[in-house]
């Protein structure tokens, strides 16, 4: 079965089509990082206007990408949740005029569980597996037992572990996105350079960066072993103290399910560090999965596979379904 996926949460215009939930036919993505960039963030409004102008250029280079004709198409899935409501509505408005149009189902999916399927795309797991989900809005360690089951082991109390990236780049002026440039600086910064403290919570599995980023903000001559407060220094610093608060937890959860298989996702699973560690994992026995750095940011290959898994247990959305801000729920461990 073929899918036509549809992501306009945030800042990407993205189409794709995915045959079968795992073969990439086309997959494309119209940033719009460098217009965003004057602001050193997304422009809710900004985002929606773009959305609105490109959309049917990105869709219809998607089906031509693909090699298909619209005919072959079998159901569209969009993003209808969460993200920027004026973004959202501009994909899944499309998506409902299409579906009608071409007479084919659509199916309205969770962001949050796209970006948790999306590496099942190109190294799929048998269920369950632990899933962690690394992005700018979410931090989410939970324990994946199918493609819509999901028990949430922990979360931030807090920031986001992206947000944070971004917020320190903001702060100290590394460039827009905060992520990619705090990954790069760190490349030739010593991370020893000051040394942050990690949270300490009541509950094992839950993670918090708003201290680790007041502290990088706020305290740096605190933590300083003496080397010089260089923009590579800072970030190779804040890196390694932000990866370790995440795999401390990663471990434990590892542990106390005994899973032996970890799949993560989002746009910060794009992080070389983070990587590197996940990947050491795989000497203690676990089978790790992490996407290419495509399918790690916003993308709709992962939308258009998750939904061919609705559609194939014969689930669609109704034509009243809306766009929400907000998260669905996640059941509860
Ligand atoms: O998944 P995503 O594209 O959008 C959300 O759903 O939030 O994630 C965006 C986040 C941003 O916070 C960005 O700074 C972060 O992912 N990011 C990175 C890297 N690439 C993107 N963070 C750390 N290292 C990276 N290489
Ligand atoms: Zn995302």
């Amino acid at each position: 079965m073929n899918v036509l996926g549809i992501e306009t949460s945030c800042d990407e215009c993205s189409s794709a089509v995915v045959r079968d939930g795992r073969e990439v036919l086309s997959n494309v993505i119209a940033t719009q990082i460098e217009l965003h960039r004057p602001y050193d963030g997304v422009v809710p409004e900004i985002a929606s206007r773009l959305h609105t102008e490109w959309i049917s250029q990105v869709v219809a280079s998607a089906i031509r990408q693909s090699g298909l004709d619209k005919s072959e198409l079998d159901a569209i899935a969009v993003t209808s949740r969460p993200g920027l409501l004026g973004s959202l509505l501009v994909g899944l408005n499309f998506a409902k005029g299409l579906s009608a149009g071409l007479g084919i189902p659509f199916i309205g999916v969770d962001h949050i569980r796209a970006h948790l399927y999306a590496p099942q795309i190109e190294h799929p797991q048998e269920y369950p597996y632990l899933g962690v989900l690394v992005s700018g809005g979410h931090t989410v360690i939970c324990k994946v037992k199918g493609f819509d089951d999901f028990e949430v082991l922990g979360t931030t109390i807090d920031d986001a572990i992206g947000e944070a990236f971004d917020k320190v780049s903001k702060h100290y002026d590394f460039g827009y996105p905060g992520g990619v440039m705090i990954d790069r600086l760190s490349k030739s910064g010593d991370s020893h350079a000051f040394l942050f403290p990690g949270p300490s919570l009541d509950s094992p599995f839950d993670v918090s960066y708003s201290g680790l980023k007041t502290a990088v903000i706020n305290q740096l001559d605190k933590f300083s072993t003496g080397k010089p407060a260089t923009p590579e220094n800072i970030a190779a610093s804040f890196q390694r103290c932000a990866v370790g608060i995440l795999m401390k937890r990663v471990e434990k959860a590892l542990e106390f399910t005994g899973l032996t298989r970890l799949s993560a996702g989002g746009g910060v699973a794009a992080n070389s560090q983070l990587r590197s560690e996940l990947k050491e994992l795989e000497k203690k026995g676990i089978d790790v999965s992490f996407p290419s750095l495509k399918l790690c940011t916003d993308n709709a290959a992962m939308v258009a596979g998750l939904g061919y898994h609705y559609l194939k247990d014969g689930l669609h959305s109704d034509l009243d379904l809306n766009a929400s801000a907000r998260v669905s729920q996640f059941k509860k461990g």
